[in-house]
């Protein structure tokens, strides 16, 4: 038998075969590209997720016996705004989790509600990424729309509609609307009664290892999957990374640097940072929660980097020779600790952890005549390396101390960042043989989820193992300056930032 995990990403869907010993036994990745209408906007037509969906399920089942496929598990992009008519059409492109637009309808509901009790009730402050500030925003600006609204979905949940006929999230997904009353695990009725949006619209929302509905005729006509083939809840991208990398038990921390950069811990209580500076969400694991920082552009800073300045290297690679990025760090290996003086602070779409603002920008601080295209190179990876560290402090403050961090995500490919990491977060950072990511946990809850395993964490024992791990070197001790004046630079650009936004939005 097989397992199907299904991950929407940002900029592809990632469809994994896994099989029943846990191997991924095939992949299909169907990219596509999100729109930016305007600064700081990000958009996709949900319809695009769908054909993507399709063409990588349909590429994935070749040759397979259609009763081979035990069940499918869903994970994708949290907090995107997908809204649909009576009918089930979508109304307009997603509003997705890296759309600013909507930073005065976090004030206006903050103002309503009252920032403690919103803090109270959904564990988190509102953030421009979040579901409910889109929702807002769709009411006041395309009205027409807004009344038209029969279901607000999230991504995955979108395509689970599409694949089965039928509406459900679950509760590491839904944590991330501003409307979820996460310490319950339920909607909260508080926070509907507030903005006076009606139950109906939110999905009925489960754990994520529920069986939640089964893939319909008329899906499986375009897909290829089974008639009947449960779909199994799954979770938010994050959660479902963090079990697809066996982050599963209290204490146990995980470091992400894909796109957006994330430091992840799960917890048996549910905890709130007093300033609701990290997010307490819900965990994909049934009963648990899990405290997260998320950095808006980690590896994308890197390959913001890449895209701009390493033209050359990229002419290489693209001519046969060595990758990229391992032509940009080689010569960065040599630069000591702190670049020379360099900082790069990594806010290039703003910042969630520990700065929610959108206005934030990224700047290298510190540039002199002395400075070469590897000190450059090497403070973006050293800026966003602080940047997780700041994230892992504030856990450190509610107690939170790994012996131990499990790293997953496109930038741990380079030796250099993973010692980076383990010395910036003066902490053991380990590999783990399960590098698929989300849409590996997404096939980990799809095993839960049918009765293959009886939980999660005995799902994970037996599926993921270390691979190789790295201690803190003799570096460690050198970045603590660096640390504090990266720390120092936020505050002190603050207002420039926010001036530098509005004048470009003109
Ligand atoms: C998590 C978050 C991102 C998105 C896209 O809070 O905003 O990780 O889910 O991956």
């Amino acid at each position: 038998m097989y397992y199907v995990g299904l991950d929407i990403g940002t900029s592809s869907v990632k469809a994994l075969l896994v099989s029943e010993d846990g191997e991924v036994a095939r992949s299909a990745t169907p990219e596509y590209p999100f729109q930016t209408p305007r600064p700081m906007w990000a958009e996709t037509d949900p319809e695009v997720w769908w054909k993507a969906t399709r063409d990588a399920v349909r590429s994935l089942l070749e040759g397979i016996e259609p009763g081979e496929i035990a069940a499918v598990g869903l994970t994708g992009q949290m907090h995107g705004m997908v809204a649909l008519d009576g009918k089930g059409e979508v109304l307009r492109p997603c509003i997705m989790w890296n759309d600013q637009r909507s930073f005065g309808e976090c004030e206006e509901i903050t103002r309503m509600v009252g920032e403690s009790e919103v803090l109270r009730i959904t564990g988190n402050p509102v953030l421009a990424g979040f579901t409910a500030p889109k929702i807002l925003w769709l009411k006041k600006n395309e009205p027409e729309l807004f009344s038209s609204i029969d279901k607000v979905v999230l991504p995955k949940d979108f395509i689970r509609w599409r694949l089965t006929a039928e509406f459900f999230t679950d509760v590491s997904d839904a944590s991330g609307t501003s409307l979820l009353d996460v310490g319950a695990r339920k909607w909260s009725q508080e926070m509907l009664d507030a903005l006076e949006w009606p139950l109906r619209w939110l999905p009925e929302v489960t754990e994520s290892t529920e069986a939640t509905a089964k893939v319909s005729q008329a899906a499986s006509e375009s897909t290829g999957l089974p008639v009947g083939t449960p779909v199994i809840a799954g979770g938010g991208d994050q959660a479902a990374q963090a079990v697809g990398c066996g982050i599963v038990r209290e204490g146990m921390v995980s470091a992400t640097l894909g796109t957006s950069g994330v430091v992840f811990a799960q917890s048996d209580e549910y905890r709130v940072e007093p300033q609701g500076k990290l997010h307490a969400f819900c965990h994909a694991v049934p009963g648990k929660w899990h405290l997260m920082g998320v950095m808006l552009s980690a590896a994308g800073s890197f390959q913001w980097y890449k895209n701009q300045l390493g033209r050359e290297e990229q002419a290489i690679e693209d001519n046969g020779g060595e990758n990229a990025y391992d032509l940009l760090t080689a010569p960065a290996q040599d630069v000591p600790p702190g670049s020379e003086g360099l900082v790069f602070l990594p806010y290039l779409s703003g910042e969630r952890t520990p700065h929610p603002d959108p206005h934030a920008r990224g700047c290298f601080v510190g540039l002199s005549v002395r400075h070469e295209k590897r000190h450059l190179t090497r403070s973006v990876l050293e800026g966003v390396s602080f940047g997780l560290n700041d994230s892992l402090e504030l856990m450190r403050g509610l107690g939170v101390s790994p012996e131990e961090i499990i790293l997953s995500g496109g930038g741990t490919r380079s030796a250099l960042w993973r010692q980076m990491l383990a010395d910036v977060l003066s902490s053991r950072c380990s590999m783990v043989n399960a590098i698929e990511g989300a849409a590996y946990g997404a096939a980990v809850l799809a095993a839960v989820g049918c009765g293959a395993h009886p939980s999660v964490e005995s799902a994970c024992g037996k599926w993921i193992r270390k691979t190789e791990s790295v201690e803190p070197g003799e570096q460690r001790g050198a970045y603590g300056k660096y640390y504090s004046i990266y720390r120092s630079l936020y505050p002190a650009l603050k207002d420039a930032f926010k001036s530098i936004s509005e004048s470009s939005e003109g």
